[in-house]
């Protein structure tokens, strides 16, 4: 199965992709995470990047478009995906249309106060990318990541300010792909609200893919 996440900024997408990859296995690409792992290495995209993702703002749809290019041709793309953040333009949608076929984009919805709140109590493992939350996902040992003992870091981007700019980024630029899709008769739209469980099994129910 071909999906896409769209949504916000902190509605779960990365969460929600960690269980769905398991449970519909098929590989997870966030471009959000394939940018960070750049980063993390040095690399001459990392560098290209690094003060885009720290502000908020969207990398170009050419650089973007060629990672993903990229990363579907070494992930057997026939075989399925989840494209976690990507599209996230209409130029990049296009692009994707070239590129490969989708079955379905499952919009995640959540209030705009639940996305601080998700979004200022995140935590992540630096070298494996697992998501915490202070509250609702908190590491057994606080501060340190369950797997590699490292302590956890905060997401540059998830400062107060990025944060409001992300928002502000994704209704600007993100949205219109809503009616792109819906017109389309991709759109599938998931209540993010409730715990990742919830969640991710609410979307299997929609896909017919119920446990
Ligand atoms: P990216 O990493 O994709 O960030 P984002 O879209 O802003 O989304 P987030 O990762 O912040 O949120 P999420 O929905 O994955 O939520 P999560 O599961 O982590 O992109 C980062 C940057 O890269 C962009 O700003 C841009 O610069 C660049 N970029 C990426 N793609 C691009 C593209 N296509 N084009 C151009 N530039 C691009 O959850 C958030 C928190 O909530 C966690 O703490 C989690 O534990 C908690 N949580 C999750 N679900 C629940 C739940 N059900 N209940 C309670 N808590 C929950
Ligand atoms: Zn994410």
């Amino acid at each position: 199965m071909k999906l896409v996440f769209l949504g916000p900024p902190g509605a779960g997408k990365g969460t929600i992709a960690a269980l769905a990859k398991e449970s519909l296995s098929i590989p997870h690409v966030s471009t959000g995470e394939l940018f960070r792992k750049n980063i993390r290495m040095g690399t001459a995209l990392g560098k290209k990047v690094r003060d885009i993702l720290a502000a908020g703002n969207l990398v170009p749809d050419d650089v973007t478009v060629a990672m993903v290019k990229d990363r579907l041709a070494e992930a057997d793309a026939e075989r399925g995906y989840i494209l976690d953040g990507f599209p996230r333009t209409i130029a990049q949608a296009e692009a994707l249309a070239g590129i490969s076929g989708i079955d379905h984009v499952v919009n995640f919805l959540l209030d705009k106060e639940s996305i601080v709140r998700r979004l200022s109590g995140r935590r992540m493992s630096k070298s494996t990318g697992k998501i915490y939350h202070l509250v609702y996902n908190p590491p057994k040992r606080d501060g340190v990541d369950d797997e590699t003992g490292e302590p956890l870091i905060q997401r540059e981007d998830d400062k107060e300010e990025a944060i409001l700019h992300r928002l502000e980024v994704y209704e600007e630029q993100t949205t219109p792909l809503i009616d792109y899709y819906r017109r389309r008769g991709l759109l599938l739209d998931i209540d993010a609200t409730g715990t990742p469980d919830v969640v991710h099994a609410r979307m299997l129910e929609r896909l017919g893919k119920a446990e």
